[in-house]
């Protein structure tokens, strides 16, 4: 299925240079996002008249491949733009300028209802707060009936299908006769992922699944993410501001800051020598399991800055430990640093960096 609107600039650039960061000699494509951009305008309060005045730029130009069956995870901090990504990926927000390729086909500009309803099909999304994302009027069953009613499912074959997931994802049959409020967080978070999973979809955005329950739960629920993920082959853009959280389940992780890209490889790689200084700050805030790796505490100054009016040069300049004179002036572009991490930075680390304790520099 391949979609008229499909831009022909694949065909003039080249592939590395088009989708930094994917890994190469691989065809299995599943979604292309290009040149995404979202900006949200900012309106003057006047009362007769409404001006924008700027632009939100929550999504800044990502370029991103999604292969079958991996799980890439989305880092960055707060505001960074993950959700507004995820979002304008499927298909909840209009971007700004770009496209977004499910299959091939143009996932805000279907050609037809069927291919509209296989799109709604193949990409679902799991939220951060499972009890806001389901309806706390409907029962499980109805809830999780609703896609298949949608896609017109026998209503004999709907009860089964219903039931079969609530067993996968670890629930009983007679949940399906509750309501939400009825669960904790977790069996929530259950019931979220048979919802996203009961298509059969081929991508599932999840963004920060886990970070509104106990870490008591989270293993188990990301446990039963990994094992469905690969029951269903199904690909997945795992979203969370915590990376320990992202190395245990990704194929490829990609850090984002300020609306684009900084960072992306594989997960190993990233996390093993991180080349671009937002990562390094950001792997330097979680504790190392290894007793033998001391670590140096980057402090990361201030909270990300406003997407409104971006720093000049280098996105990250203002807070980057590496900072020299030629970033505050020149924006950096991702570029192969090594073994396919990209990085968009001038100086980014090319060595392990030893972490040192802090009470060592002292
Ligand atoms: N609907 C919206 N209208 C205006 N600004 C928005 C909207 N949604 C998000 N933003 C802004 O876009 C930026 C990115 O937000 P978001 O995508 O939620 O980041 P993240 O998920 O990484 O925390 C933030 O500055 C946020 O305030
Ligand atoms: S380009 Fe400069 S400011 Fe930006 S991350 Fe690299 S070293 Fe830091
Ligand atoms: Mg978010």
């Amino acid at each position: 299925m391949v979609s008229s609107n499909t831009a022909p600039m694949s065909e003039t650039r080249d592939h590395d240079e088009l989708f930094p960061g994917s890994p190469k000699g691989r065809d299995d494509v599943i979604l292309e996002v290009r040149n995404l951009r979202k900006y949200f305008p900012i309106k003057s309060r006047s009362i007769l008249f409404s001006k924008v005045i700027g632009h939100i730029k929550a999504v800044d130009g990502i370029d991103l491949q999604i292969f079958r069956g991996e799980i890439l995870g989305l880092v960055g901090e707060s505001g960074c733009g993950k959700s507004t990504l995820s979002k304008t990926i499927v298909g909840l927000e209009e971007p700004t300028t770009g496209q977004v390729l499910l299959n091939g086909a143009d996932i805000h500009h279907p050609e037809s209802r069927e291919q509209f309803m296989q799109m709604r099909r193949s990409i679902q999304m799991v939220f951060q707060d499972p009890y806001n994302s389901l309806n706390p009027r409907r029962l499980v069953k109805d809830t999780l009936r609703e896609p298949l009613l949608i896609h017109n499912i026998e209503p004999k074959r709907q009860e089964e299908i219903v039931l079969e997931m609530l067993k996968k994802v670890g629930l009983e049959e007679y949940h399906a006769l509750r309501y939400p409020h009825e669960f904790s967080g977790g069996q929530r978070q259950r019931i979220g992922l048979a919802r996203a999973l009961i298509m059969q979809p081929d991508l599932i955005i999840a963004d920060e699944p886990v970070s509104a329950l106990d870490v008591s739960v989270q293993a188990s629920i990301l446990n039963l993410m990994q094992e469905l993920q690969e029951e269903f082959n199904v690909s997945m853009i795992f979203i969370a501001h915590d990376l320990s959280v992202v190395k245990h389940v990704s194929n490829r992780v990609a850090v984002m800051y300020l609306g684009r890209i900084v960072e992306i490889g594989p997960t190993d790689e990233v996390f093993d020598t991180p080349a671009h200084p937002y990562t390094v700050s950001l792997l330097s805030a979680i504790p190392f399991p290894d007793q033998d790796i001391k670590k140096k505490k980057i402090i990361l100054e201030g909270d990300v800055p406003s997407p409104v009016n971006l720093p000049t040069g280098c996105r990250f300049a203002p807070r980057c430990y590496k900072a020299q004179e030629r970033c505050h002036q020149e924006e950096p572009v991702l570029e192969e640093i090594r073994n396919n991490v990209w990085a968009a930075c001038f100086y980014p680390e090319s060595e392990k960096v030893i972490f040192l304790e802090m009470e060592d520099e002292q």
